[in-house]
């Protein structure tokens, strides 16, 4: 046999092998932790966004954003019970928790609150020992009901938004007792935090939660917006102004969050803004300037002064004459029409991002939200671009690897002996062409 026979066949061996839990083997160590937004599934054409859309492949855990509190039991309940819970017989719920027989080693979590939520009802649940206690236990009811492997707690924020400043201590207690609470039944629990330095001091005793959360997901974007008046990232790297990536996490660090439990949280959106005065060329770097206090909306999410990746891409592929450019200080894309200007991230600036949890030697990564990458692959010659971006970055491999691929299995054995024979037909076929 040949020099490159040998080497195909060792690369067959090295990487396509699956490990003991049938799953193939990670081509990396980190977390990708993927946010889906259960009411993307409503948006309008191609941007309408199901489990079935869903590639799990490309995440070692998922969280179902959102489900809410009933505040006249202190419960847990679902914010649509005929899609989560009714739709198609099993509702969206198990579908989404059925992914682990294909996918085993998958961890599936289902997130409780999200900005919609508001912060008050929550604060007054973590006010009173009864109501942790209630609410707790529907908790576990509730996860194993729908087979979920844990809880993603998203109170935005604890002591603002309709809070109190007792809720820094209550939300420390609240996460004390769901872990206690979580070791038997074993499941797990997390929480997506601000990245606001103001909204952390206000809101969380860094070094007491991080004992007791499995992972803790910053939040790290949103840091400017129309409310600005002025056109600036969505989630710049870096800033003179401390309201950046690199900042958020060194500060997490220096308060005492153990880099291993932190995972970067990476916006798969960017902002839009009205220019109060449309610049003269087209290829002006628009940061810093005046712009209304309303931004524009894209045609599937509809959100004003919000646009997905993929309807940013999509919107440069159409006949719509849209100037691209880069901000270096901030590792931030743009694009400008007219007084119409979005900053973004663009797969180049993700890849700085995860690069830059890796040197941090971060757990890993989060994406709000993968129903907003390019899932269809209408930019780009494949599907889930960003997706793919990230997990190349933290597999730090040449381009011959591609990603993980799904096993088609049930189960373990069945797996194994699925890799078996397609490694023995590949050893046949290389003797049959040499
Ligand atoms: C809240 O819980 C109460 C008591 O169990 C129930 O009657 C009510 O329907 C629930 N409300 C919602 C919105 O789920
Ligand atoms: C909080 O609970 C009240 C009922 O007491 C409800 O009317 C309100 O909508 C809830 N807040 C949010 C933001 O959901
Ligand atoms: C862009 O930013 C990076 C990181 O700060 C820096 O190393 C590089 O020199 C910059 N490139 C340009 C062209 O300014
Ligand atoms: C797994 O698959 C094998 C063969 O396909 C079968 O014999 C075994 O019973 C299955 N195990 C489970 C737990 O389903």
């Amino acid at each position: 046999m040949s020099f490159t026979v040998v080497t195909f066949l060792l690369t067959i061996l090295f990487f396509g092998t699956y490990d003991a839990h049938g799953l193939q083997k990670s081509k990396h160590n980190k977390v990708v932790v993927c946010y889906v937004a259960s009411w993307a599934a409503y948006r309008p054409y191609q941007g309408a966004f199901s489990i079935a859309n869903l590639r799990p492949e490309f995440c070692t855990h998922l969280v179902y954003a959102f489900a809410g509190l009933n505040v006249t039991s202190w419960t847990i309940r679902s914010l649509d019970p005929w899609a989560d819970t009714e739709k198609d017989v099993i509702g969206n719920y198990r579908k989404m928790t059925a992914l682990r027989q294909q996918y085993p080693g998958l961890k599936i979590s289902l997130g409780i609150g999200g900005w919609n939520e508001g912060s008050k009802n929550y604060s007054q649940l973590a006010s009173s020992p009864d109501r942790r206690r209630i609410f707790i236990a529907s908790t576990i009811e509730f996860l194993r009901m729908y087979e979920f492997d844990g809880l993603d707690l998203d109170w935005e924020f604890p002591g603002s938004r309709g809070g109190v400043p007792d809720d820094k201590l209550n939300f420390l207690r609240l996460v004390k007792e769901l872990s206690d609470a979580y070791r038997e039944p074993r499941l797990s629990l997390t929480a997506a935090i601000s990245a606001d330095k103001k909204t952390i001091d206000q809101a969380y005793n860094i070094p007491e939660i991080s004992k007791y959360l499995d992972h803790i997901f910053v939040m790290a974007y949103d840091y400017h917006g129309t409310w600005d008046k002025k056109a600036l990232p969505n989630s710049p790297l870096r800033s003179n102004d401390g309201l950046n990536v690199e900042d958020s996490i060194t500060y997490l660090l220096q308060q005492g969050a153990p880099a291993e439990k932190l995972v970067l949280g990476l916006p798969m959106y960017g902002r839009t803004y009205i220019l109060t005065t449309p610049p003269e060329k087209p290829d002006v770097n628009p940061i810093g300037l005046p712009a209304l206090t309303t931004g524009f909306k894209g045609p599937y999410t509809g959100q004003e002064g919000f646009m997905g990746f993929n309807e940013i891409c999509e919107a440069q592929t159409s006949s719509e004459v849209w100037t691209t450019g880069w901000d270096n200080d901030t590792n931030t894309a743009y694009a400008i029409k007219q007084n119409h200007v979005v900053f973004y991230d663009s797969i180049k600036s993700i890849e700085a991002k995860v690069e830059y949890a890796k040197k941090k030697k971060l757990a890993g990564v989060m994406v709000w939200s993968i129903d907003t990458d390019d899932f269809r692959g209408k930019c780009y010659k494949s599907e889930f671009p960003i997706m793919k971006a990230i997990n190349k970055v933290l597999a730090d491999t040449s381009d011959t690897l591609t990603s993980p691929v799904p096993v088609p299995g049930p189960n373990t054995s069945s797996v194994q002996f699925i890799s078996y024979i397609v490694l023995m037909l590949s050893i046949m076929m290389i003797y049959f062409t040499v």
